[in-house]
């Protein structure tokens, strides 16, 4: 075994060109090695004069650390005995190869030592989140470009020039007031919704909306109606409460009541995104919208309705939303800026019946209370002051001439190998491919040639649709339209394609 000195000086590594002081690295150093158990409680510490031998240092760098370490309690002079390591770290035990045990490291734990709960969450990949990565055709990624950044760093100024004590304590609950009131006018000239800004709660995006709903609304064993294919984090949300999935087709109408109220009439949910079926784009059709609010009166059923990018409709007759349809407070609505505005403000909102508010904001209360104040300050303002409904109209003409510009390159170039058409809403088209091909193949070898885009299938958990791509247009320029497309059709080449 090592004796304790010889421990602590092949521990300890100087780097005698960096600006940290040589004293505070081997303060670091030994404060390391005595926290992790390297050096145990009561081992006697070499003197400083071996010390200062060994290491190279003045006997002052090492009185320096010693004297901190002693003033943090991690060491301790006995008069005349020399300093040792404080017993207080007695319990750290070495093992006899002189390393300690250390606890299992999380990459290798067995999913046994984890929460069932979190079963549900393997295999969602996170690395679509790395801003650094490319996202060349990836749907849900808008123009941050085209932001007004000069408007909004203006808004965001006026506030931190004069922070209130609303501003820095810890908020309201349910989100700012002037928010919640810009959002239920919003709502009431776009969506047809007449609803108070006491049935507005502001939340962290949509998805933490879905997480929150799930604990206010599920059981364990629930059942919970959900398009198919439809919005995979949201029924991860509602899975990891316990409840079961029943997944619904889409057809031209949108989802499949009849097959619904074939399988599980009384699901105790449906999620439903009826503005722009995500990922198809379908609009929810008159007659169902009526079917699904009367099964859900019937059946005391709720209805979340994800209305997530209702502001980006092209063409087609838009229909107001499901919950300004709703006599029977049974529709849950959420929406969210992400789209609107950007992803990383976290902003969303939700629309409840009355009665929910309250055991909504206790949750919440419990969850993170409430976002950013200042965040929200400046979303009001925004919206208030004319720059909201502004930049939506712009991004809607920009997405719409991008749309057309990335059509006439695919279908130009592509035509002959995949079928794509024009998209009523929202920011991605669906290419649809020759049907002996695997989506989700094609999908992982284009992002090998730096093509990113995701297979439909990602988002079916049943097999009932042809293999197809989503290709987003919202983040694709119109004069580069050409070059993105060319450089997928030498992709698809390459990967043996006859294109
Ligand atoms: C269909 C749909 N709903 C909701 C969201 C949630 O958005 P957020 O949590 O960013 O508000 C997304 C995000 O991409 C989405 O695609």
């Amino acid at each position: 075994m090592k004796s304790p000195a010889g421990l602590l000086l092949s521990g300890v590594e100087l780097d005698r060109t960096s600006t940290t002081p040589l004293y505070r690295q081997l303060y670091l150093q030994i404060r390391k090695q005595i926290l992790t158990g390297r050096l145990q409680g009561g081992t006697r510490l070499p003197s400083t004069r071996t010390l200062s031998k060994e290491l190279e240092l003045s006997r002052i760098t090492i009185l320096n650390a010693f004297d901190q370490l002693t003033a943090e309690g991690f060491l301790a002079s006995r008069s005349g005995a020399g300093t040792y390591v404080d017993s207080e770290w007695d319990s750290r035990a070495i093992a006899e190869n002189g390393i300690q045990q250390q606890p299992p490291r999380l990459s290798t734990m067995s999913q046994s030592l984890l929460s069932m709960r979190s079963n549900h969450f393997q295999g969602i990949s996170y690395a679509d989140w790395n801003p650094a990565s490319p996202t060349s055709f990836l749907p849900s990624h808008s123009t941050y470009e085209s932001f007004p950044q000069n408007t909004w760093k203006r808004l965001m100024n006026r506030h931190l020039q004069k922070p209130s004590k609303a501003m820095l304590g810890y908020g309201e609950l349910q989100g700012l007031q002037e928010l919640r009131k810009a959002i239920a006018d919003y709502v009431f000239d776009s969506r047809g919704i007449d609803c108070t800004s006491e049935q507005v709660v502001i939340v962290s995006g949509a998805q933490q909306a879905f997480n929150l709903l799930g604990m206010l609304l599920l059981n364990p064993q629930d059942t919970v109606w959900m398009e198919d294919p439809g919005h995979i984090a949201a029924r991860i949300a509602f899975q990891a409460h316990g409840c079961q999935i029943v997944p619904l087709r889409i057809d031209a109408q949108g989802i499949d009541i009849e097959q619904g109220l074939r399988e599980c009439p009384d699901a105790r949910l449906v999620f439903t995104t009826p503005s722009r079926q995500h990922p198809l784009g379908t609009t929810l059709s008159y007659t169902r919208r009526l079917e699904l609010i009367d099964w859900a009166a019937r059946n005391h059923s709720w209805i979340i309705e994800d209305d997530c990018d209702s502001e980006f409709r092209y063409s087609g007759r838009p229909l107001p939303a499901l919950c300004a349809m709703d006599q029977w407070d049974r529709v849950i609505y959420v929406g969210t800026f992400s789209k609107v505005l950007y992803p990383s403000l976290r902003l969303g909102y939700v629309i409840l019946p009355p009665a929910l508010v309250e055991p909504m904001c206790t949750i919440r209360a419990v969850m993170d209370r409430s976002p950013p104040t200042l965040l929200q300050a400046v979303t009001a303002d925004f919206m208030r002051e004319g720059h909201f409904l502004g930049h939506i109209r712009r991004m809607r003409t920009l997405y719409q001439a991008r749309q057309e510009a990335l059509l006439e390159q695919l279908q130009k170039n592509l035509g002959d190998f995949i079928t794509v058409a024009p998209v009523d809403a929202g920011m991605h088209l669906i290419a649809w491919l020759p049907p002996s091909l695997n989506a989700d193949t094609v999908a992982k070898e284009l992002s090998l040639h730096n093509i990113h885009t995701y297979a439909l299938s990602d988002y079916c958990l049943q097999p009932y649709l042809p293999p197809a791509l989503l290709i987003g247009f919202a983040g694709v320029p119109q004069d580069q339209a050409e070059e993105r497309v060319a450089a997928l059709v030498l992709a698809l080449r390459k990967m043996g394609h006859d294109v």
